[in-house]
């Protein structure tokens, strides 16, 4: 028997910040609510950033109210948050986990949350403080960490840098962002060399947009380092409106049939999710390609 992977789903943040359809709160909260009865164990569920960067996610606050005051599900929620405005907004909802989100290009850093990445971390110190003060827990991106849309190939070692950085500035858990999708096993196993040595593989979590079809081949990848925790988006949707390029996430159907099939446990139940992704279909373009062919 092989092991339990977790799945983390991002649909509700990184799938729908990218569509240039915004879902009303009560579409918003239908979704969460309809993942969390799949057997999803996490899921990011909103974005505390600013509506005028990131209009799809201006609900977000009053969705999570709602999710956080309806979750029988024991479903661990999250939301991504970039500086003290948005840990405040965060901590007003009554979640328990929130995640930072840096990079490794300082191009893309300041592109995405205006800021270098030295000037990150001096946000990224306000929200551990608060984050320990109410009891919630950190989780932290870094993204662009195999390729940058503006500056190209990323050295391992600053990612590995940042890794350590994030690490001893109080985040429990790591995602290492393939932001444009463009990395392959080649460079997902070169990274994961190096920073296994300076980070436990429990503390990383991958996080794959599958823009160039390569995000279970690096699954499978991650896997063979013992990473055990992967993000997903439910019907594939999604990527950073200031990652030129980027499309939709590893879809959560794909990822949850490979693993599946390889013996690997997720708790997750597949028939719920390809429904959820036949009623996402009426708003939504869906990548998925396990729901457009079925199971076998
Ligand atoms: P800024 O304009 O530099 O902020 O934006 P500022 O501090 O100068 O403040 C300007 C105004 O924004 C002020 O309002 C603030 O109150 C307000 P005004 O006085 O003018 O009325 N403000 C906020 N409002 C709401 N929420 C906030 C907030 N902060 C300030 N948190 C900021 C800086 C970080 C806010 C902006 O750049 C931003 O919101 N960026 C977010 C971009 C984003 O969400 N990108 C997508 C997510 S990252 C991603 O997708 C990658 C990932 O999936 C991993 C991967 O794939 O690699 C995570
Ligand atoms: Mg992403």
């Amino acid at each position: 028997m092989k092991s339990f992977i977790t799945l983390v789903e991002v649909g509700p943040r990184d799938g729908l910040q990218n569509e240039t359809k915004i879902l009303s709160a009560n579409l918003k909260y239908n979704l969460i609510k309809k993942l969390s009865q799949t057997g999803l164990s996490r899921i990011e569920a909103g974005s505390f950033v600013s509506p005028r960067w990131v209009p799809q996610m201006a609900n977000s606050k009053s969705v999570i109210k709602k999710v956080m005051s309806n979750n029988t599900n024991n479903v661990r929620f999250s939301a991504l948050v970039p500086n003290e405005h948005g840990m405040n907004d965060a901590i007003s909802t009554g979640i328990k986990e929130v995640a930072f989100f840096t990079s490794a290009s300082e191009t893309f850093n300041s592109k995405n949350i205006n800021c270098t990445i030295k000037q990150s971390f001096t946000r990224l110190n306000v929200i551990s403080k608060l984050a320990k003060k109410h009891k919630i827990n950190l989780r932290a991106y870094i993204s662009c960490a195999f390729f940058c849309p503006y500056e190209g190939k990323v050295q391992y070692q600053k990612v590995v840098n940042i890794a350590k950085k994030l690490v001893s500035s109080g985040c429990s858990e790591i995602s290492i962002g393939d932001t444009i999708g463009a990395a392959t096993p080649r460079e997902v196993g070169g990274l994961l060399k190096k920073i296994l040595k300076h980070v436990p593989n429990k503390k990383i979590a991958m996080h794959f947009h599958d823009t160039r079809g390569m995000a279970i081949s690096n699954v499978k990848e991650s896997l063979e380092f013992g990473i055990k925790c992967f993000d997903s988006s439910v019907g594939g949707m999604g990527g950073c409106p200031y990652a030129k390029g980027a499309t939709g996430n590893l879809a959560t159907e794909d990822l949850a049939f490979f693993l599946n099939q390889m013996g690997y446990k997720t708790g997750v139940d597949l028939e719920k999710l390809l429904k959820i992704n036949r009623w996402l279909s009426k708003y939504f373009m869906l990548p998925s390609r396990v729901a457009k062919a079925g199971l076998p």
